[in-house]
């Protein structure tokens, strides 16, 4: 084979992207929207009327905050505080400022796959809450999953908020959870945002906003490929398109051509062709009720012991531990 009709993917950017352009239907994951840019649209969704997702944990924190840390370590043994997806960490810091006033003991690990992200919130707590000991990490959620065990002997509590385990669908879901159970002692804890399945409507709307950020923020995926992978995708002959499945409980988003037309991706080799109203599929936000949090718990080794609503009951934070 001439070795230069293989091109080498180095990159998994790359990888996925060749992958998932080549396939059919296509797709391309969501976790590629998180670059500056797309950090910056993501902090415009939180601040958006239609996404009531980040409001409702913040008043979570707010109204329970003393509680919430008590479930954490009720002994003030002390503890490691290890937030996959951490992103600005600004409901985080609810917690952290009782933990501060209430004198536990404990180490702040905030990780994130955007170097942008860790970067700016470890200056900014040094900044704000300077006595506060922080460990920032990069890193994607299964590799980092691998390196959990090293990070001390002490107990851990393992946050992931804001939803994020909605991306994954419940098959990866429970690979993602058994994963975190098996790298948890028996008095290591989970804590975790679910977002409830509720009016189908209002779902739709907080991923369909009026203001057209999130549509901004599903073509962040392809302005990235402009960037960094010198590629020629027209952002206006694509449209966002969100739908709701209430019986599922499933959010996606997909991107659509609105016309018949030709990709060219140089670093790939590779040119993407697009029937009129042909979609890529960019991402999924799972909603969740007490039976389906319950289930996906004891598929994966876990247990519900506490939780925490929203007075709307719009959205839950649950405590789980090892079965
Ligand atoms: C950060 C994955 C939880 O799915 O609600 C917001 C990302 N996408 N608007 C979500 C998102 C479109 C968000 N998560």
């Amino acid at each position: 084979m001439n070795s230069k009709d293989q091109k080498v993917l180095v990159s998994t950017f790359e990888k996925e992207v060749y992958e998932g352009l080549t396939a059919f239907p296509k797709y391309l994951s969501s976790k590629y929207f998180y670059d500056e840019i797309g950090d910056e649209l993501f902090q415009q969704i939180m601040a958006l009327p239609e996404y009531y997702l980040t409001r409702a944990e913040y008043e979570i924190f707010e109204t329970n905050k003393s509680g919430i840390i008590r479930s954490f370590d009720a002994n003030k043994k002390g503890f490691d505080l290890i937030e996959l997806g951490a992103g600005d960490g600004k409901k985080t810091k609810v917690l952290l400022k009782e933990l501060q006033e209430e004198e536990y003991d404990y180490t702040y690990v905030p990780i994130d796959i955007s170097q942008n992200a860790v970067d700016g919130l470890v200056k900014n707590l040094n900044l704000e809450m300077p006595e506060v000991s922080v460990q920032g990490q990069i890193g994607e959620y299964f590799e980092v999953l691998d390196r959990l065990q090293h990070i001390s002997d002490r107990k851990k509590v393992i946050m992931v908020l804001g939803s994020n385990i909605g991306n994954l669908l419940h098959p990866r879901a429970i690979q993602f959870l058994k994963k975190l159970c098996k790298a948890m002692h028996p008095e290591d804890l989970l804590f975790m945002g679910f977002d409830q399945k509720k009016h189908p409507q209002k779902v739709l709307d907080a991923y369909n906003d009026k203001s057209g950020v999130t549509a901004a923020f599903n073509k962040n995926v392809l302005a990235r490929i402009n960037k960094e992978l010198n590629g020629n995708f027209d952002l206006n002959k694509f449209m966002h398109w969100e739908t709701y499945d209430p019986e599922s409980g499933t959010a996606k988003s997909y991107l659509v051509s609105k016309e018949k037309q030709t990709v060219d991706i140089d670093n790939l080799s590779l040119q993407v062709h697009f029937e009129a109203w042909e979609s890529i599929h960019t991402e999924i936000s799972q909603k969740y009720d007490d039976d389906i949090v319950k289930w996906l718990a004891k598929e994966s080794g876990l247990k519900i012991v506490e939780s925490f609503s929203d007075e709307n009951g719009d959205y839950k934070n649950y405590v789980i531990t090892k079965a």
